[in-house]
């Protein structure tokens, strides 16, 4: 069988492909024509976030039999024409939510402190001590929008570092947000206004597409905004304007709605806006992670055995 690989994925899960004796094909940042002439004869497909798999990708592809995503978010995949053409869509859903709460963690601690900024102006020569002045995390009251895999290990991380937690996520119950150490608000107004840092977790559906535009980042106020979950969910051009002109303190963003950002982002010319390329899941273990399970999920489609997180 031929596995085609369009975003770069750990080689432990190369491995375990080309160890069950198939042929494993890279093509990195293959898009349009190329990619739909390399896709024309492979049976598998194994994307991260940077191949839009279309539905012109499932027509050019009629022996495609799954789209293995080394990763979590399925948004790149259009998941409708998957069906209509019999392929079997699996993601990876666990082995990089560590990685993603360390660098929602990582990321609040950064835009908290200013870190980047008086890194960059050291190195620049310039010893801007008295220039900084940061706000701690401890005792201060932590909004969680979306309590799933990657709010839940905020939640745990956060909590032990002195916050109070509140969630928003209309799908759990007290119980679960309890079991985190959380009060669960019924209303997203509710915790931004009560939050002094924000921290994103949802998927990007049409639900949750602008769900924090200006009106949203006025209630939070003097507070700090850090998504690490997909771009789309937070208006990017509210947020530039909140940030630069107030009321919102600072900001620190791993997604964004068009990846590789675009160089006019209103974004990029913020200083209290901290930015990372999309790194939330790039740690040796979850590449492995992620890699290890969606070849897994390949080889099981192969031998016609049952699929996990199809
Ligand atoms: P998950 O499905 O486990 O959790 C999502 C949570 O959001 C669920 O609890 C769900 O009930 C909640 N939710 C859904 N709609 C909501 C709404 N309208 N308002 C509030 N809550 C809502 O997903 P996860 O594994 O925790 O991943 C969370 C996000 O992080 C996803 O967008 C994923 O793609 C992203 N992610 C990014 C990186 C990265 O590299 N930056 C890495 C891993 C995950
Ligand atoms: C994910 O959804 O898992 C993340 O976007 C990580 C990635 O694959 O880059």
């Amino acid at each position: 069988m031929k596995v085609l690989v369009t975003d770069p994925i750990a080689d432990a899960g190369l491995e375990t492909l080309r160890d069950a004796g198939h042929e494993v094909v890279t093509g990195y940042e293959l898009a349009g024509q190329d990619l739909l002439d390399a896709v024309a004869d492979a049976n598998a497909l194994i994307v991260r976030s940077g191949t839009e798999v279309t539905a012109e990708v499932f027509e050019a592809a009629p022996d495609l039999r799954i789209v293995g995503r080394a990763g979590i978010g399925v948004d790149n995949i259009d998941i409708e024409a998957a069906t209509d053409h019999g392929v079997v869509v699996a993601n990876a859903p666990e082995g990089n939510v560590r990685a993603a709460a360390e660098h929602t963690v990582a990321m609040t601690f950064a835009v908290a402190r200013d870190i980047p900024q008086a890194h960059s102006r050291l190195k620049d020569g310039e010893w801007a001590k008295g220039e900084y002045l940061g706000r701690e995390v401890n005792n201060k009251t932590l909004g969680i929008v979306g309590l799933g895999r990657v709010g839940q290990e905020v939640a745990k991380r956060l909590d032990s570092l002195g916050m109070d937690l509140v969630v928003y996520d209309p799908y759990i119950n007290e119980e679960r947000a309890a079991q985190f150490g959380a009060e669960l608000v019924d209303d997203l107004t509710d915790c931004l206004a009560r939050a002094d840092f924000v921290t994103v977790h949802t998927p990007l559906l049409p639900e949750t597409e602008g769900m924090i535009g200006a009106e949203e980042l006025e209630t939070m106020g003097d507070a700090y905004l850090i998504n690490c979950a997909r771009g789309g969910i937070v208006d990017e051009d509210a947020l530039a304007e909140a940030v630069e002109n107030g009321p919102v303190a600072g900001a620190a963003l791993d997604v964004f709605a068009e990846e590789p950002l675009p160089a006019d982002s209103p974004l990029l010319d913020v200083d209290d806006i901290v930015l990372t390329p999309h790194l939330g899941a790039s740690t040796e273990a979850a590449q492995e992670n992620v890699a290890v399970d969606t070849a897994k999920q390949v080889l099981a489609a192969f031998a016609d055995e049952p699929v996990v997180n199809a």
